[in-house]
């Protein structure tokens, strides 16, 4: 079943990916994680395998099928979505038994914390992504919103499922596509019940700015400028301390 068809997966996967990073990385430790679970909450349930901390694929719990982060995997490998299925559904009835064994005690909150910040060094008007990193959090129940200049985004936006983060908490990244300009300021909003209000973590472009590329260019024109007025400086000083030299080996045919 899927457990086994996970293992022989998870060995292709490692020996795709440690061929691809080379030989160094074979010998670097690896972590692959499986990550399940179900909860009394949205989503009720997941089922996601991680590799080095990057998502491998997720099965979706209303398509019933598997999603390779990477499409290219796709072509590549096949896994029964059957099996996650399964998998969920066993973990939901272990909840139930929990929450008998518990009296309905429910776990205790771990607020998230949220950094913030570009994919790509910023450069005005050059279209980068605005990263949201939500970590440490505990239970898997996020509401996430960006804003911009404080109206939220809908358009550009994407997230991840729930990874797999320290010590039974999850982490999650949301994107969003946006075009940096001085005139704008950005938000990722959090809701989490380990949190006594949302959390709001600001973003903007900050001065010094990444050059644009024709003032990198100027300024190298003129470094070589300055450079070459150099050299003839050097040269000429040099001629001119060998003509006043007084050794008239040094002279040469000046
Ligand atoms: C379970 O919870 C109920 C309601 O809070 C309480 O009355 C009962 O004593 C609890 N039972 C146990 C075994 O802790
Ligand atoms: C998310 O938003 C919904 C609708 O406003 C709300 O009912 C729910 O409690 C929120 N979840 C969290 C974790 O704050």
């Amino acid at each position: 079943m899927f457990q086994n068809k996970a293992g022989i997966l998870m060995a292709l996967t490692l020996a795709f990916l440690l061929n691809l990073q080379g030989a160094e990385a074979i010998t670097a430790e690896h972590v692959s994680v499986f990550v399940i679970f179900a909860q009394t909450h949205e989503p009720s349930g997941e089922c996601m395998f991680e590799f080095d901390e990057d998502e491998v694929f997720h099965v979706d719990l209303d398509k019933k099928q598997a999603i390779w982060y990477l499409p290219e995997f796709d072509r590549m490998f096949s896994v029964e979505a059957q099996g996650g299925l399964a998998n969920i559904a066993a973990a939901k009835s272990n909840l139930n038994a929990c929450i008998q064994h518990s009296n309905h005690t429910q776990a205790p909150n771990e607020p998230p914390e949220v950094i913030v910040f570009p994919k790509e060094p910023v450069e005005l008007g050059q279209p980068n992504t605005l990263i949201c990193h939500i970590d440490k959090f505990f239970p898997p129940v996020l509401n996430v919103t960006w804003l911009r200049n404080g109206q939220p985004v809908t358009e550009g936006v994407s997230e991840t499922v729930f990874l797999a983060s320290t010590e039974f908490r999850f982490r999650k990244f949301h994107y969003l596509a946006f075009v940096p300009s001085a005139a704008d300021v950005y938000d990722c909003r959090v809701e989490h019940w380990g949190l006594d209000a949302p959390l709001l973590t600001h973003w903007e472009a900050q001065e010094p700015i990444q050059m644009p590329e024709t003032t990198e260019t100027v300024v190298c024109a003129l470094g070589l400028v300055v450079g070459l007025a150099g050299v003839v400086v050097g040269i000429v000083l040099i001629t001119k301390a060998l003509r006043s030299s007084p050794d008239p080996r040094a002279r040469g045919p000046l």
